[in-house]
């Protein structure tokens, strides 16, 4: 077997995430424009491509494998890869998992599940239908709220993953959380980021305008409720209370306001085959040319290791100096998150 991957801060990473299309249903306002231009698909990298890539990763100690997108239930045959992965499970793979928005989960879940996914994310970000059709432009609620029930028929823990937004879902702080309580979901709390368009004529979000910070959704939380601090860590980059009032825990993923790079043990990888080793920052490797290139698993493998060499301690994204100084010009959805 191959040496794992060890970063110069000495992190282990084992946990990739890969972006298998650009593509989404839907366009959230905080993560696309409304005239998305997508990738030629050309571009993208097969899914024979993902398959051998990831399988790569496996071999050099990756146990947990996060498939995003865009929405990666819109790839054509995704099913095919989750089936090819689910053969390392076990194998080097701990856990083959993915976030999506929910929309075509009626549809898979009963799949995936069959495929060893055990616990998936699924974004969600108001429970009122006109504001879920505000704010990802056209989607139905309804029939997100059917997938995840499917995906709970079908014996899958269910996250969701809630942006929060100023002005958008500050009144519905207890109506998700108690939503969540009562049907046994884990509830995630993001801090919107500046990734995308950024108000520089594009589309005119800034996301400033949007940034709630989440030390003050705690302090909301906290009026109801009796918070207590947990420290276990799932490898991902939430931060957990507990409401002792009602057992359930609630995670904050803080990048701006407390970042977790310390403790970083990931790396993703986009729909076009480019590993950034930092969300927050703009160095890449390209693995399609040696995926490309050389039907070997070496070139790719030495591509990998030469990434993961020059991963940078963390990311700069800074609000709380009012100023967006790692702002990034990629797009949520073509990284993956
Ligand atoms: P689990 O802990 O396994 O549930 O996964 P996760 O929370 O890492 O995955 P998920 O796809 O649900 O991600 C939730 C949010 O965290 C998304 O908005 C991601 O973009 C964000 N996120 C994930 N990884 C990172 C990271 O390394 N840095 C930053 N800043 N944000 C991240
Ligand atoms: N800031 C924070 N989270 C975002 N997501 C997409 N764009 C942003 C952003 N700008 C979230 C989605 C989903 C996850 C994969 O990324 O809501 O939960
Ligand atoms: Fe699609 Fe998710 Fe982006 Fe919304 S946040 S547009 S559902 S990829």
């Amino acid at each position: 077997t191959q040496a794992p991957l060890i970063d110069p801060f000495a992190r282990a990473i084992t946990y990739l995430r890969v972006s298998v299309t650009d593509r989404c249903d839907f366009r959230c306002t905080y993560c696309m424009s409304e005239h998305m231009q997508f990738l030629p698909k050309k571009e993208l990298l097969t899914l024979e491509e993902l398959e051998r890539l990831c399988t790569a990763f496996v071999r050099l100690g990756v146990r947990k494998l996060r498939i995003t997108g865009g929405e990666p239930l819109v790839r054509r045959n995704i099913m095919s890869f989750f089936e090819g992965m689910s053969q390392h499970l076990g194998h080097g793979l701990e856990e083959l998992t993915l976030t999506t928005n929910g929309s075509q989960l009626d549809r898979f879940a009963a799949p995936l599940a069959e495929a060893g996914v055990r616990r998936i994310n699924v974004s969600l970000d108001t429970l009122d239908p006109e504001k879920f059709r505000e704010i990802t432009r056209w989607g139905t609620l309804d029939k997100v709220l059917r997938g995840i029930d499917a995906a709970r028929d079908a014996g899958m823990r269910v996250k969701i993953n809630t942006v929060a937004l100023k002005g958008f879902n500050e009144d519905e702080l207890f109506d998700l959380t108690e939503w969540c309580a009562r049907e046994d979901m884990d509830l995630t709390f993001i801090e919107v980021m500046p990734m995308g368009d950024m108000g520089d004529g594009t589309d005119g979000t800034l996301r400033l305008d949007q940034y709630w910070p989440l030390r003050d959704l705690r302090g909301r939380l906290a009026t109801r409720y009796t918070l207590t601090d947990l420290d276990h860590r799932t490898g991902g980059p939430a931060r957990y209370v507990r409401m002792e009032e009602t057992g359930q825990q609630i995670g904050f993923i803080t990048p701006l306001t407390h970042n977790f790079c310390e403790s970083c043990n990931r790396v993703r990888v986009t729909c076009t085959g480019q590993l950034f080793m930092c969300l927050g920052q703009d160095d890449m490797a390209d693995l399609r040319a040696p995926l490309r290139t050389s039907t070997a698993d070496a070139p790719l493998e030495d591509a990998i290791r030469a990434a993961i060499a020059r991963k940078p301690k963390g990311h700069d994204f800074d609000y709380s100096r009012q100023k967006v100084e790692g702002r990034m010009s990629r797009h949520m959805s073509h990284t993956g998150g």
